[in-house]
């Protein structure tokens, strides 16, 4: 029988590398809501509603009607790529600039309950892997299996440097690691749907894990 997984966590606590394997195993599909957040940051960055130093919700509120974002599947990678308005942004939503305003996005009440409408539309048949911070506690509160995945800052940002710098992105790792802690500390302390344990939820330290071990561990759950 087909059920819903729901993984949330901290930023780069490598949610989506998870997600993807647990997905792929199962036969089930696979979504990022970060890909989601991060696409309408980018569209708020190139229309200069948010930047380091400013930022104009209200019209970002009033353009929402107008952004449109999409899945679509790339066989060749074997998992679906964002595209916003039509054009693939999947390379561009990662970087260090997006993440930077992504927070202060996401803590919008109007652009949550936009995408939330998305995600819970997207879960009505089950054989789902949904990642973020809000999916066990909002989208999907009757989800079969909820992980919760946390790791040290120090971790997770050596993580998400190595990444950086294998795309070739310009950064530092005490950058790095002061966006990881501004997001946690963000994306906690907001009023609408702050990131927390789910009472169901399975609270997964990875700090000191491999891949394999976490896959394994993971897919036996999902299994039970
Ligand atoms: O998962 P990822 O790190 O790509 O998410 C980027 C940001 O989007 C998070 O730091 C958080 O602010 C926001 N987000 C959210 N709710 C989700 C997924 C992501 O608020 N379900």
């Amino acid at each position: 029988k087909k059920i819903t997984i729901a993984i949330d966590g901290y930023s780069s606590t490598g949610k989506s590398t998870i997600a993807k394997q647990l997905a792929k195993a199962l036969g089930y599909v696979y979504v990022d809501t970060g890909a989601m957040y991060r696409a309408v940051t980018l569209y708020a960055i190139r229309k200069g509603f948010v930047s380091e130093t400013s930022e104009d919700f209200e019209s970002l509120i009033a353009a929402l009607p107008s952004i449109s974002l999409k899945f679509v599947h790339n066989e060749d990678l074997g998992f679906s790529e964002m595209y916003l308005n039509n054009e693939n942004v999947e390379k561009e939503i990662r970087t260090l600039e997006v993440s930077k305003q992504v927070s202060k996005v996401a803590a919008v009440k109007e652009v949550r309950t936009k995408l939330v409408e998305m995600q819970k539309a997207m879960g009505k048949e089950k054989g789902i892997v949904m990642d973020g911070r809000d999916i066990g506690s909002v989208v999907f509160p009757d989800a079969e299996f909820k992980v919760f995945m946390t790791a040290s800052p120090e971790t997770r940002a050596h993580r998400r440097y190595k990444e950086l710098l294998d795309r070739g992105d310009d950064v530092t790792y005490d950058e790095v690691l002061k966006n990881v802690r501004s997001r946690d500390y963000i994306d906690s302390n907001r009023k609408e749907s702050p990131l927390i344990l789910a009472e169901d939820a399975i609270e997964f330290d990875n700090s000191d894990m491999g891949l394999i071990e976490q896959f394994e561990r993971m897919h036996n759950y999902a299994l039970r």
